[in-house]
């Protein structure tokens, strides 16, 4: 027998979703246009959620999870401007009351990655007014699930979405211009304060029980490839820019009840020359440090997710994990994962960080955005002709700590 780990009671387990990746037909917004032109994989019915829900909350039962985080899909509530359909806000208010009759615990995004086509063909997140029109939408939809709903994820990884849409270009609207980056920032920054207080400010009216309000942070393990000047300033650097540096903008702002973290990557940092690019760019491409990989090349590495729990003690905010998650069809390195992160997460608790729960990412295999359905990130399957569900052998192993809350090792 190993060593035996306790995680505290009242811990979250689940997994999570986004709407657009598992929904399928969200006609109405930027990615199904984009798809249309062309892109690697068309999401078309995706894993048919938007049915088969019921079915979906009867796995993540059946695995034991107590939470499951999901998303709005704008584009439906509001699939014309100022046009808001009460059937689908009636739709989002059965699927939350679903999870609720199953005994999970909503974890509700408000924004992940798509826009409402009418609002992509006026700028999208560029529009200064753009801002004022989430929060429309954010009000429509916390006047109707305020009362099923304690915990909001105003918007999933605000740089991802800036650096792949903005300046990488790869998502729509595949630009790649620093200025509109930082503009696009700026506004999802004012969105989230925006609903953070709209948020508080309903409950308040509607006499509401407490709500818990953040964002979701993809935060990355920068790590120095060599002992030098140059890469660990850049790992200085890029811990600033990208991991931290939002973070305590919106706690000055007092808009993070919680903070939301979604790990999953190394980025070794090998800077070959002084020049603002290279230092937030360059990484390592030879076999230096070399670490098993996912199926998308990036690196596993669970130290990182420890030592950035450390590096967040220091906000005296609770943490809670709300993605994590491995691209595989091995589905063994899987359960190493879960198993490698989870030890960093105990660890972490142990030496005093608050973490409030562990949502894997995802649930099911789903449309992983312009890699179409390639990567296999779920601890369900899910054939995508018979739309059938099989559960994964790393989803029983993850099964088991939940119904416990121990981890063997
Ligand atoms: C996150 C994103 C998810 C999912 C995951 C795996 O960045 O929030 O939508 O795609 O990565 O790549």
């Amino acid at each position: 027998m190993g060593n035996m780990i306790q995680f505290p009671p009242q811990f979250f387990w689940g997994a999570a979703t986004s709407a657009h990746q598992v929904e399928g037909n969200n006609i109405n917004n930027d990615w199904w246009a984009w798809e249309k032109e062309g892109a690697r994989g068309q999401s078309g019915d995706a894993c048919r959620h938007y049915e088969l829900y019921g079915q979906d909350f009867d796995i993540a039962k059946s695995l034991n999870h107590n939470a499951h985080r999901l998303s709005i899909e704008w584009s439906r509530i509001e699939p014309q401007e100022g046009v808001f359909s009460p059937a689908e806000l009636d739709h989002y208010a059965e699927v939350i009351s679903a999870l609720r009759q199953r005994g999970l615990e909503p974890i509700v995004t408000l924004y992940h990655f798509t826009l409402p086509l009418w609002l992509a063909h006026k700028g999208g997140w560029l529009n200064p007014k753009s801002p004022a029109y989430f929060l429309r939408f954010v009000d429509k939809v916390v006047q109707r699930l305020g009362d099923k709903v304690s915990y909001w994820v105003t918007i999933n990884e605000p740089l991802v979405y800036v650096y792949y849409s903005y300046i990488l270009g790869d998502w729509p609207p595949q630009r790649k211009s620093f200025i509109q980056a930082i503009r696009v920032t700026r506004n999802l920054i004012r969105a989230h304060v925006g609903a953070f207080r709209l948020i508080k400010l309903i409950y308040g009216k509607k006499g509401l029980p407490q709500s818990y309000v953040s964002i979701a942070k993809n935060m990355q393990a920068f790590v120095p490839c060599r002992h030098n000047l140059k890469d660990s300033f850049a790992v200085i650097l890029r811990d600033r820019l990208y991991n931290f540096n939002l973070i305590e903008k919106l706690i000055r702002h007092k808009t993070l009840d919680f903070i939301g973290v979604n790990y999953y990557s190394r980025n070794l940092a090998e800077v070959k020359r002084w020049g603002i690019n290279n230092l937030l760019m360059d990484v390592c491409q030879d076999n230096h440090h070399p670490l098993p990989k996912n199926s998308m090349g990036w690196d596993i590495y669970p130290q990182g997710l420890y030592d950035l729990l450390i590096k967040l003690k220091r906000y005296h905010l609770p943490v809670f994990i709300l993605e994590n998650g491995i691209a595989t069809d091995d589905d063994s390195e899987r359960w190493r994962y879960i198993e490698g992160h989870l030890m960093s997460v105990a660890r972490a608790i142990g030496d005093g960080v608050g973490v409030m729960g562990y949502i894997h990412w995802s649930l099911l295999d789903n449309y992983e955005w312009d890699k179409g359905f390639g990567p296999h990130f779920g601890l369900v399957h899910v054939d995508y002709h018979t739309y059938q569900r099989t559960i994964k052998e790393s989803a029983g192993k993850f099964a088991a700590v939940c119904r416990t809350g121990r981890l063997t090792q």
